[in-house]
């Protein structure tokens, strides 16, 4: 369990079959948390489910906490995604005298199916009727009292993992790499029925289909913090050596990518948090070398721009997870207009993976901490060897050592980005500048030390603070420039405006590989190939993100209302 928390852990819940009855246990925080209260691992059973929650019906309490189970207590039920109808399903079920015990949608399910067992003769056809009721984007896994499983996928990631020493049914390979060795991704419309036996498994018209196992990765297996007190600074010092693998195993799919967007009239970029802010690199870099705009959409508000898309169109989607809501039906959206879709995934098993015309995998290894580091490196630089397709001159492939080096050099110098962080701790406000490209790299910066530190954070256009936020900026206030010397207009420009904010009587932290007497604080890039600047300057943010998430007690790893793939809308 302790594997799948990133997903979501605000409570935590387990329930296994003992003697034909249901056990369960369940409680508010962290697995180990709820574990040392309750010990949910002297559990008895060799059949069992388990959930950490990311609330989206219910506040968090214990009775909201998964596993729900039915009034009978013939069923318990974990589950993933929003059924929709629950409010109406509540209704018709009340009417038959269920009783209610939590404010979740959840608990419609294992009520619903109650229902129809009794009145089915098997299991199967129970299924085929539960979901036909349900409408919403949903997986859900069911245990009942006769220790059989039933897991049930529409939209929502589930995976059936084989072992040698049973079966498991998780919405992640991670719940189970340690324990087996071959896996089925289940897809939409499907359901599995495991039982000691063995398993079948079904579409939602109660077909039986016979899906093959495919053999699961050791590259699962090992997912440790090692030597590192946090998979964050674990996964923010692993870039020295994820950059240099970044679509490596891929080389053919630039091509393939180039090929698609050079025949494409309109080109869009859309991603999630931190994979928009790489989207938004793109709409920067795309016009000088592809000669062709880049119209970045935030994956969430794609609906607005659905009409944007026909078969003439290109739709580039980034995201780590490859399974985030708003991502996979932004790609539905203009997938359904004919549009070509290429993506930029780290699971390269992930769902938006089935759904694209082709896609390259990330290869930074798995990322655990709920704030993208590592990924949105090997993301920027998936951008450039896609553009060095278009441009050779830009010799991206063949420099990825140079830009290793220069982000090693800034992971030595870390205990300076330490010392400021230890002066910003209690600030409640930071506006974090850049002009041009950098202009994403703030809203990045910002976006990691909102994510982890909890401090409201901005990222502002240089030039567009006097327009409106110099309003907020008065000697209490702390500035960060991105200010390196690849443009000397634009250096020359943030530094007038840096003169600007001084006269106001802010503090300005400078990250350059040129010092400046305006800055207060300095932190020293490496000098670099000016196209490589946006990514070797993402890391001072990370690493203060994390200073200033330990330097006021927060848990970096598992930062609170988050969770490190979102798979509702
Ligand atoms: C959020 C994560 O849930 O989703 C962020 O906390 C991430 O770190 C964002 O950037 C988008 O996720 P993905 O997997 O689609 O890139």
């Amino acid at each position: 369990m302790g594997k799948m928390e990133y997903r979501g852990y605000d409570s935590v819940g387990i329930a296994t079959i003992n003697d034909q009855k249901i056990t369960l246990k369940k409680g508010i925080g962290k697995v180990s948390v709820v574990n040392k209260k309750l010990s949910l691992d002297n559990l008895k059973g060799d059949v069992g489910i388990g959930h950490t929650r990311w609330a989206t019906h219910g506040s968090v309490t214990s009775v909201n906490a998964h596993p729900h189970v039915c009034a009978q207590s013939e069923i318990a039920v974990v589950h993933n995604g929003i059924i929709e109808n629950h409010l109406d399903l509540k209704k018709q079920l009340k009417l038959k005298g269920v009783i209610f015990k939590s404010d979740t949608d959840t608990e419609v399910i294992p009520n619903l199916l109650s229902s129809f067992i009794n009145q089915e003769a098997e299991i199967k056809s129970a299924v085929v009727k539960t979901v036909s009721k349900l409408i919403g984007q949903y997986s859900f896994i069911a245990m009942l009292r006769n220790e059989t499983l039933v897991g049930v996928k529409d939209h929502e990631p589930l995976i059936l993992g084989i072992g040698p020493t049973g079966y498991f049914l998780s919405s992640d390979v991670l719940g189970f790499a340690k324990h087996v060795d071959k896996v089925i991704y289940l897809d939409d419309g499907q359901f599995i029925v495991l039982n000691h036996n063995g398993y079948k498994i079904y579409d939602f018209q109660g077909n039986l289909l016979n899906l093959t196992p495919t053999k699961l990765s050791r590259k699962f297996e090992n997912i440790e913090k090692g030597d590192y007190d946090h998979f964050t600074m674990k996964e923010i010092q692993e870039q020295t050596s994820s950059i240099l693998e970044s679509g490596n195993e891929f080389l053919d799919e630039f091509a393939t990518f180039a090929e698609i967007l050079k025949n494409s009239n309109r080109v869009y970029i859309t991603g999630s948090g931190t994979s928009y802010n790489c989207g938004l690199v793109g709409k920067y870099l795309f016009p000088k070398v592809v000669g062709k705009s880049i119209e970045p959409i935030m994956s969430s508000e794609m609906k607005s721009f659905e009409d944007c898309f026909d078969d003439k169109s290109a739709l580039i989607a980034i995201s780590q997870s490859g399974e985030s809501a708003d991502v996979l039906n932004s790609v539905a959206f203009a997938k359904e207009k004919g549009a070509k879709i290429l993506s930029i995934v780290n699971t390269t098993t992930s769902s938006l993976v089935k759904m694209s015309d082709s896609f390259i995998g990330l290869n930074c290894g798995y990322e655990v901490g709920v704030a993208a580091t590592k990924s949105f490196t090997s993301q920027l630089i998936i951008l450039y060897r896609i553009l060095e397709k278009f441009d050779p001159t830009l010799n991206v492939s063949h420099r990825l050592d140079l830009v290793s080096e220069a982000i090693a050099k800034i992971l030595d110098n870390k205990k300076l980005i330490l010392e400021i962080s230890q002066k910003l701790k209690n600030i409640e406000n930071l506006y974090i500048l850049g002009r041009g490209i950098h202009y994403p790299i703030a809203k990045e910066g910002a976006l990691k030390i909102k994510e982890l530190s909890y401090i409201h954070a901005e990222g502002v256009p240089t030039g567009e603070l006097k327009h409106g936020p110099l309003a907020l900026i008065d000697e209490s206030t702390y500035v960060i420039l991105i200010n390196p010397t690849d443009d000397s207009s634009t250096h020359s420009d943030n530094i007038s405006n840096a003169s600007e904010i001084k006269s106001r009587g802010a503090k300005i932290i400078g990250i350059s590989n040129e010092n400046n007497p305006i800055y207060d604080y300095w932190i020293p890039l490496p000098n670099i190939s000016k196209i490589f600047y946006p990514i070797i300057e993402t890391i001072p943010f990370q690493l203060m993100a994390y200073y200033l998430s330990i330097e006021r007690g927060n848990d970096p790893d598992y930062p609170r209302n988050l969770a490190k793939c979102v798979t509702v809308k």
